[in-house]
């Protein structure tokens, strides 16, 4: 099997519940994503991760698994799981899955049990602490607002970094790792193609439980909390004893991880194949997204992303993905949303050092809806932000204000498929609401034109794909170049002598860069540059120059004169 495959792959990430109904019940299901395969196959995707669609009371959309064998039924069966899998594989397409371990739901036979009965095997799979004056084990803030301890009637606490529905699995038990490397190695032998590896930082805690000071009650405990010290024994184990018996690919959701993290993490040596670097995930707190100063902050983060982990691994890039709100409203202001700065951001992040991720939606420019109130949001972490805010008198309008702008239902509402009924996502009732703008932006009218954002998408993967520029990005060097222009992002790629340059103008206004040269001629002449890609037509080159529109994105075959 060819060694780090997923090195010149392009995935595309699916939250199920929103992509393509079959059925409709108004719920995304697999066998709507089976539909979609060829959509999926034109758009030059090679891997689809599938976020989760286990068995699930769906507290949180499916991150709160009940059961890991098995497919929910509001998303299909496990025969349409395999139908996926064989259809997918029939277009040379591979399938990864979510795999959430660092908690189950409270509604997992495990929990249960646990729940009933104090001595029995599966109370040890979970952390269950009391005290003797019956509080609160400690202080800490879990993820989703609230504390990370809910009790039980018999007076124990159990611990869960996330909402109470999703208790913490005690990866210190030897017994509970073994079940979940059966499992783990369950879904490889079926043919999954690797993990996207959820929230896998949490899984050692500071066993102290001690509380930490604080000025309001509760503390997020990120230090006692995250890679605490001991989690490369677990994560080492699981590669060993999972990972490594298959040929798959393992993408890590480790925010907050630095240089020395990245290295255990997604060095060559690693436990996983690639890591997300969140660094330059955002703007937030940026008052004018478009300024050229925010512009310019955003990109010393990328470089430097870049620089450290090119130097040491693998990395996962991605613009957006189930967490996050819309990439066209989170790096753009509202006048500058459109095809120009979409386009402008594809070519940026899909050529860097890493695997290219496009989250459903993505392609076609999906924005943020407009959300009049909480009880139009689904987000647990929205919901119970507010609800702590309402608890402790804060103004819950901010919250709601928060959350219409960063808030994760952002990016799941429906796929906008055509102009029809809700967008072509389902005939009966969504679960959440389409975004209004679905009559202007969707798959179907962007498919008739040659100048829309997917077929510029298509034309932005199939580079990715094509030798020998594919193996300059999968195997090639990063270089930061043009770093002196305001709100250039540039850099080169460089492999056996091939060298590919990649400039984007994030400047409202046009802009000059360096020209780019070819190759030498046979007269030792340089000749120029062929230009692979451009989201905005051919530059002209005026003697060493090139002048570069606003929002202007090229990627050529040669070198900055
Ligand atoms: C990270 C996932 O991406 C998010 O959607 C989920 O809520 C948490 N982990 C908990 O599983």
């Amino acid at each position: 099997m060819a060694a780090e495959w997923w090195k010149k792959a392009v995935v595309y990430q699916i939250y199920p519940r929103s992509f393509k109904d079959s059925n409709g019940d108004g719920i995304g299901d697999l066998n709507g994503i089976t539909e979609k395969l060829d959509y999926l196959k034109e758009l030059g995707v090679d891997v689809i991760w599938v976020s989760p669609m286990y068995c699930s009371p769906m507290d949180d959309n499916g991150y709160d698994i009940s059961d890991y064998y098995k497919v929910d039924p509001m998303f299909g069966t496990n025969d349409d799981m395999d139908r996926l899998l064989a259809e997918a594989e029939k277009r040379g397409m591979k399938v990864i899955l979510d795999l959430v371990v660092n908690h189950c739901s409270d509604e997992h036979q495990w929990f249960v049990k646990a729940k009933q009965d104090p001595d029995c095997e599966e109370a040890g799979y979970f952390y269950f602490r009391r005290k003797e004056d019956g509080g609160e084990p400690n202080n800490w803030r879990s993820n989703f607002g609230g504390s990370v301890w809910t009790e039980l009637p018999d007076g124990r606490w159990y611990f869960h970094t996330f909402s109470k529905k999703q208790p913490d699995l005690n990866w210190e038990n030897p017994k509970l790792r073994e079940k979940i490397y059966e499992m783990i190695n369950w879904w490889l032998e079926k043919g999954v193609a690797g993990f996207r590896v959820d929230a896998i930082t949490f899984i050692k805690k500071d066993l102290t439980f001690a509380s930490r000071e604080t000025e309001d009650g509760l503390r997020y405990p990120i230090e006692n909390l995250t890679d605490y010290p001991g989690i490369g024994d677990f994560l080492a184990e699981m590669k060993e004893k999972c990972f490594d018996l298959h040929d798959c690919m393992t993408v890590a959701e480790a925010p907050g991880v630095g240089e020395e993290t990245f290295r255990r993490y997604a060095g060559e040596h690693g436990y996983f194949s690639m890591i997300f670097d969140f660094t330059w995930e955002n703007m937030e707190g940026e008052a004018d997204k478009s300024s050229v100063e925010a512009v310019e902050r955003w990109k010393q983060r990328i470089l430097k992303s870049q620089r450290f982990t090119s130097e040491i691994g693998w990395n996962g890039l991605f613009l957006e993905n189930h967490d996050q709100s819309r990439c066209v409203n989170k790096y753009l202001e509202k006048d500058q949303i459109g095809y120009a700065g979409a386009s402008a951001m594809a070519v940026m992040y899909f050529y860097l050092y890493g695997t290219p991720f496009i989250y459903q939606g993505q392609e076609i420019g999906m924005t943020n809806a407009v959300w009049n109130s909480i009880e139009e949001m689904d987000d647990v972490r929205a919901k119970g932000m507010y609800r702590e805010a309402l608890e402790q008198k804060k103004d819950p309008q901010k919250v709601l204000e928060y959350f219409g702008e960063l808030g994760r239902d952002n990016a799941r509402t429906p796929m906008q498929w055509c102009n029809e009924k809700n967008a072509g996502f389902t005939e009966g009732t969504p679960w959440l609401k389409v975004n209004e703008n679905y009559q202007d932006i969707n798959v179907k009218a962007q498919e008739a034109r040659d100048d829309s954002l997917l077929a510029f998408y298509r034309r932005l993967t199939a580079l990715r794909h094509q030798e020998p520029y594919a193996s300059v990005f999968a195997e090639g060097t990063v270089r930061p170049v043009m770093e002196e222009l305001p709100a250039v992002i540039a850099y080169e790629r460089e492999w056996n002598g091939r060298t590919v340059t990649v400039a984007v103008n994030f400047k409202k206004t046009e802009q000059e860069i360096p020209a780019i040269n070819g190759a030498l001629s046979a007269a030792g002449n340089p000749t120029e540059g062929t230009c692979l890609l451009s989201n905005e037509g051919e530059p002209e080159r005026i003697g060493e120059r090139y002048l570069l529109k606003a929002y202007q994105a090229v990627v050529f075959d040669g070198k900055m004169v």
